[in-house]
Order: C-alpha cells, then structure tokens, then sequence
C-alpha cells in the first residue's frame, strides 16, 4: 500500500507544478475542462490529506467538515474568496494562494483593458468586420487620450502599484489611489496621493479596481458611484466581478454616465452570451485571463505545489494565507 499522501486536483494544472505534486502524492486529477460539481468534491476530498483547489471551487465548512484528514488547501490563485479562511483555521487545514508572480501579467490586461476601451479597440474590430468601414473618418471612433491623464487606482496593493507604474512611467499620468493602508513607495516613485474614494472617483480619467473581493468591496461599484465619475472616465476591473454592481454599470455605459468599461472579471462567469455585457458597443469583456500567460501559469503551478507538499509536511507554506492555523494544525 501507498504511503504518500493522498491528494485531489480540481483541475489539470501546469506540469510545472502538476509533476511534483504527482511524484510525492498520490494524485487523483478532475479530468473535466469544468469544475466538479460541489457535491462530488465533498465525496472526492473526504479521504484526502491535501487540496489543490481553483477559484471557482467553493471550499466550506461543509466540504471541510467532510474531509477529517485534510491539512492543506492549496488555491491557484492569488484571490482566495473562494474558501472559507475562517472555517479552515478553525479546523486545522493550513491554506495557500499564490501571491507575486501574477502581479505584471495582472497589472498588463488592466492596461490592456485600460487602453482597448478608451481607444475603441473591439468596437472599431467588430466595425470592420460588420463591412461598416467605407472610409477614413475625422470624426468616426474618437476616443479618450491616455497621456498626462489621471488614473485612479483602488487598492493599491502590488497589482494596482504596477499597473500605476506602467501609466506613470509610461503616459506621464497623476496616480490617484485609494485604500486603507498607505503606499509609500508609491508615493516615493510615483508621486502617488492618498485621497478618499469621493476624490478619487471625481478626478480620476481612469478608474482600476485592485481591490480583494470582500464584506466592504462587494457591490463597491454601484450606479451612484459611477454618477461620481467623469462622463468621459473608463472603468476597469480586475479584480473580481461582485466588486461591481453589473447592472449598474450595464446602466451607466448605455447612458453616457461614463465612457467605456473594462472587464476581466464578472458575476457571474462566464456572463450570459447573448446578456447586456457583450452587447454594448464601449464595453469590452475577456474571460478571467489576467494570469493567463504560459510564464505566469507556470509559476502559479509551482508556489502551489510548494504550498501543497509544505502543507502536507506539516511545515509553513511559502505563501500561507492563514499562518495564525499554526499551533492548531491537524497532524
Ligand atoms: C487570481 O489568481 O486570483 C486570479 O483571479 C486568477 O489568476
């Protein structure tokens, strides 16, 4: 018999990682290109000693209660709203995430989504395509200039800090942020201010979410808070999908309240295909790929494993979102 550690995969994740984790465990992998269904992950992680879970798994106490062997959760992801922290470290289970090696592909598809919407990208595709374009036209798809503007970042964590300092470095812009702790090394390098949220929202040009997903962000964005931007102000987000009100921002793109929107992140995803957010002409929508390079991929893989085989060991994860668990660890 066995006498490695029995874990479950949600999902096939890069060899990267994938390899290790099937050489010091026994690993049985979701083979599916969908999530398993929660039920039939409860059964799967009932004998388990380990996780290695995606964002669109919902860990809970049920599904924890439901595994008395589990020790590690291990998440990929750097957003870990998907787990109950609280239920895990009242039961022992350590949980990891992958912080860090996302932050510049992150902070590029803001940009990405920052630049495609305020300069009418997707729309002037779909224009071309539809066999619209006769000519060149002095006033047809004139959008928002990006140079010297204001961007106003929320959360000023590492990913909205590098995203201001491509827009910063890169187009000369003011950087705006707001969020509960000061960033001083923004303000040092990028001459970045501290505002509250009314401020930022006013004078913001740009408008990029960076925030984690939780009690005070969920619904953050709603219709007066767009009313509170510039009419001619693009919104981008990130982040995660319930940070946003969709209806209401499906409300202030229809009706001029703001310019344009960019979105990698929905609730829910994926977002109905024949729904509001792929039928309006100044939002522009990618499926949650921030992280989706093959480099990014492959580094989320591997702090995942080393989380996942740490957590096994009983010994401190390299990215360990609940090290308070320490001293109650099931063993
Ligand atoms: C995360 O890691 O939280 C992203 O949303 C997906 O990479």
């Amino acid at each position: 018999m066995s006498t490695k550690p029995t874990v479950f995969v949600t999902r096939r994740i890069p060899d990267a990682g994938l390899d290790r984790i099937r050489q010091h465990c026994d690993a049985e992998v979701w083979p599916e290109q969908l999530p398993p269904p929660y039920e039939l992950l409860r059964q799967k992680v009932a004998g388990c000693d380990g996780l290695v879970s995606l964002l669109t798994d919902r860990i809970d106490a049920p599904l924890l209660d439901a595994a008395p062997r589990l020790k590690v959760v291990s998440n990929f992801a750097v957003g870990f709203n998907n787990v109950d922290v609280a239920a895990a470290t009242a039961r022992g289970v350590a949980v990891g995430n992958t912080p860090g090696v996302l932050t510049d592909a992150t902070a590029d598809m803001a940009f990405c989504l920052l630049i495609a919407a305020a300069r009418r990208v997707v729309e002037g595709h779909d224009y071309g395509k539809a066999g619209r374009w006769k000519t060149w036209e002095p006033l047809g798809h004139l959008g928002q200039d990006l140079h010297g503007r204001t961007l106003g970042v929320v959360g000023m964590g590492r990913i909205g800090f590098a995203l201001a300092r491509r827009c910063h470095r890169g187009w000369d812009m003011r950087v705006l942020y707001h969020d509960k702790y000061c960033n001083e090394l923004a303000e040092r390098q990028l001459g970045a201010t501290q505002v509250d949220l009314d401020t930022l929202l006013a004078e913001s040009d740009f408008v990029s979410v960076h925030t984690d997903l939780n009690d005070q962000t969920r619904g953050l964005f709603n219709l007066a808070r767009f009313r509170q931007m510039k009419r001619t102000a693009v919104f981008v987000n990130t982040a995660r999908g319930p940070i946003v009100v969709e209806k209401d921002l499906v409300e202030a793109l229809k009706t001029g309240v703001i310019f344009a929107a960019g979105l990698d992140v929905t609730d829910p995803e994926p977002p109905a295909p024949d729904g509001p957010l792929y039928s309006l002409p100044n939002l522009v929508v990618a499926p949650h790929i921030a992280s989706a390079t093959v480099g990014t991929r492959n580094a989320m893989a591997e702090i995942c494993a080393n989380n996942l085989l740490a957590g096994l060991a009983g010994q401190k994860l390299p990215a360990w979102v609940n090290p308070e668990v320490e001293g109650k660890r099931r063993k």
